[in-house]
């Protein structure tokens, strides 16, 4: 029989874009697939968690077993994800949130005018880092995708955001990453880290979710 050491626990996991809109036909967004949020949410509900997927805009079919939301903007993503986590006991932000959106949103389709053209951005809510913040908050792993120095960000963004564990990837190396099938990651914890080699998302999502199900289990 397969294992299950997720089986009654409820897990909470962001994946994919956002969408931060400029008028009613624009906006600005990122690569993001959504691939290894889904892969997460299914290597989860295979090891028997109650899996809550809160996703932006992607094209990818609802893996069986999973209660997905459907959100466009981070502001959208963050609502989502407050209404749903005091019931959560597991909290992973695979999300690659945009971390500003346009100030302004015009009601009415930007016209052509001038030569140039400025866009005034303001800063969006840290979703993982307001969920890590909660007096309740679930077991919460964050994601770290950097271009170099990849162990010392991962750690910055794991205590400053008050995380449990962050999985870091290097999305400047070719073939792995954003969009791609094939992604490598170091997984940091406060006291440890371990190094999951390069590998299909589907392998490594129940790689790195077993190793998240241990840790829970550890501490809780
Ligand atoms: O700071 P940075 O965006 O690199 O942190 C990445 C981690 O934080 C990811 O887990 C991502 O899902 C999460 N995040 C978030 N809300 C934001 C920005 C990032 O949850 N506004």
């Amino acid at each position: 029989p397969e294992a299950t050491p997720l089986a009654g626990i409820r897990l909470m996991l962001t994946a994919g874009p956002t969408r931060e809109p400029l008028d009613p036909v624009r906006f600005i967004s990122n690569h993001s697939s959504g691939k290894m949020g889904f892969a997460l949410a299914r290597a989860a509900v295979a090891l028997g968690a109650e899996v809550t997927l809160v996703s932006g805009p992607v094209s990818l079919a609802t893996p069986d077993g999973v209660q997905r939301i459907d959100v466009e903007s981070a502001a959208q993503m963050h609502a989502a994800v407050m209404a749903g986590i005091d019931r959560q006991q597991i909290f992973i932000a695979c999300a690659a949130v945009a971390d500003y959106r346009p100030k302004l949103v015009a009601s009415q389709k930007i016209k052509k005018s001038s030569d140039t053209m400025v866009i005034e951005l303001t800063k969006n809510p840290d979703i993982v880092a307001d969920v890590a913040a909660l007096p309740n908050k679930p077991f919460t792993v964050g994601f770290a995708a950097e271009t170099r120095d990849v162990e010392k960000y991962a750690r910055d963004k794991l205590s400053r955001k008050g995380l449990d564990m962050i999985a870091a990837n290097d999305v400047a190396k070719a073939g792995q990453g954003f969009n791609a099938d094939d992604n490598a990651l170091t997984l940091f914890w406060p006291e440890g880290q371990i190094e999951l080699p390069l590998a299909g998302k589907t392998e490594l999502a129940r790689s790195l979710i077993t190793l998240i199900a241990d840790k829970y289990h550890e501490t809780h």
